[in-house]
């Protein structure tokens, strides 16, 4: 069984296809990073339009490196939400058009759930129950996960998710877009003992996250530093990351705690941050819990996560009709 998966919920178009004994057999994907970075973040009228550019040739592309036709494809999977309007809309109507030119069922696919289910493709899949940490670019949240496609929300952000603070402050750093990975490069030469910046919300109960306070507390040292300097920028970068990381190990020591499970599993475009997943390893360990990430090639936005959930989604019996739906703001909970 072959299953198409089709990612266009915002700056990148991302097409695969899963096959139900080799696993990912063909997988493309198309940033759109040069395209927004001139604008410091992702203008989504020109997201959709270059997603409408690429989805087409790189489906054509897929079933090439698969050395399939149409006939061989089994359903077809695409990002339903959350994500940017148009964007998603480009994805649901391609998938929904081949769906019914090819006579197969079409699956709408939560983007989180996919991104979620990346720690699955890893060489030791986790097991259920396990607490999920989805840190992305529009999501920082805790989720208890006792059985398939059903998830309990335990923490949420308040405001700005991990990622968007990643984003944001990189750009305060004049790093380019996306933030995230630009912010890591250089917090690997910065003095880890030179500031200090707080850990929001770990001072009171639970397990809702805040990053505004952060963000705001990072421009105030820039704007006291001015004109920044390579080592300026080196020491803020590496208070920043430090910050949102020990804040993420807090809040998931807390989870695990508070649930009683003893399996992690992260996910999402954060997850491919080598401090972070140093970090929970080491708390991983102490508590001797397990932890499962992504491959680190799959954290971030890609068409295998929502091929993978399709497939995963096709088992369950789930069918839709051809009405072309997406859902831009999407609780993961209601798939419950
Ligand atoms: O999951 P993703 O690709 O897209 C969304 O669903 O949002 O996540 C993108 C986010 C961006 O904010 C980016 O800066 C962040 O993930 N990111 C990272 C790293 N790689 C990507 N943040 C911290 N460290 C990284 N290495
Ligand atoms: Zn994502």
């Amino acid at each position: 069984m072959n299953v198409i998966g089709i990612e266009t919920s915002c700056d990148e178009t991302g097409v695969a296809i899963y096959n139900d004994t080799q696993g990912i057999i063909a997988n493309h994907l198309y940033s759109q990073v040069y395209l927004h970075r001139q604008f410091g973040g992702v203008v989504p009228e020109l997201a959709s339009r270059d997603h409408i550019r690429r989805t087409l040739p790189m489906i054509d592309q897929v079933l090439q490196d698969a050395k399939l036709c149409s006939d061989d494809i089994n359903a077809i999977a695409y990002t339903a939400g959350p994500g940017l309007v148009g964007a998603l809309l480009v994805g649901a109507s391609v998938a929904k058009s081949l769906a019914y030119a090819w006579n197969i069922p079409s699956l709408g696919i939560h983007h989180m759930e996919g991104h979620m289910l990346m720690a699955h493709l890893a060489e030791e899949a986790p097991d259920y129950p396990f607490v999920a940490l989805l840190v992305s670019g529009g999501h920082t949240q805790l989720m208890a996960c006792r059985k398939p496609h059903h998830y309990e929300l335990l923490g949420d952000s308040q405001d700005d998710a991990a990622g968007e603070a990643f984003d944001k402050v990189a750009k305060m750093l004049g790093l380019p877009y996306p933030g995230g990975p630009a912010i890591a490069e250089i917090a690997r030469n910065g003095d880890p003992e030179r500031f200090t910046f707080p850990r929001p919300m770990t001072n009171k109960p639970g397990l809702n996250f805040s990053f505004s306070g952060l963000k705001t507390f990072t421009l105030n040292t820039v704007q006291s530093l001015e004109p920044l300097n390579e080592k300026d920028k080196a020491d803020i970068a590496t208070a920043f990351q430090e910050a949102v990381v020990d804040t993420i190990r807090i809040k998931c020591e807390r989870a695990l705690d508070q649930t009683g499970l003893d399996t992690l599993v992260i996910a999402g475009g954060v997850s491919a941050n080598v401090e972070l997943r140093s970090r929970l390893d080491k708390l991983a360990r102490q508590r001797n819990c397990r932890i499962f990430c992504p491959p680190l090639s799959l954290c971030t936005d890609n068409g295998a996560m929502i091929a993978y959930a399709g497939y995963l989604r096709l088992q369950t019996g789930i069918s839709e009709g051809l009405a072309i739906n997406v859902r831009p703001r999407w609780p993961m909970t209601e798939l419950n």
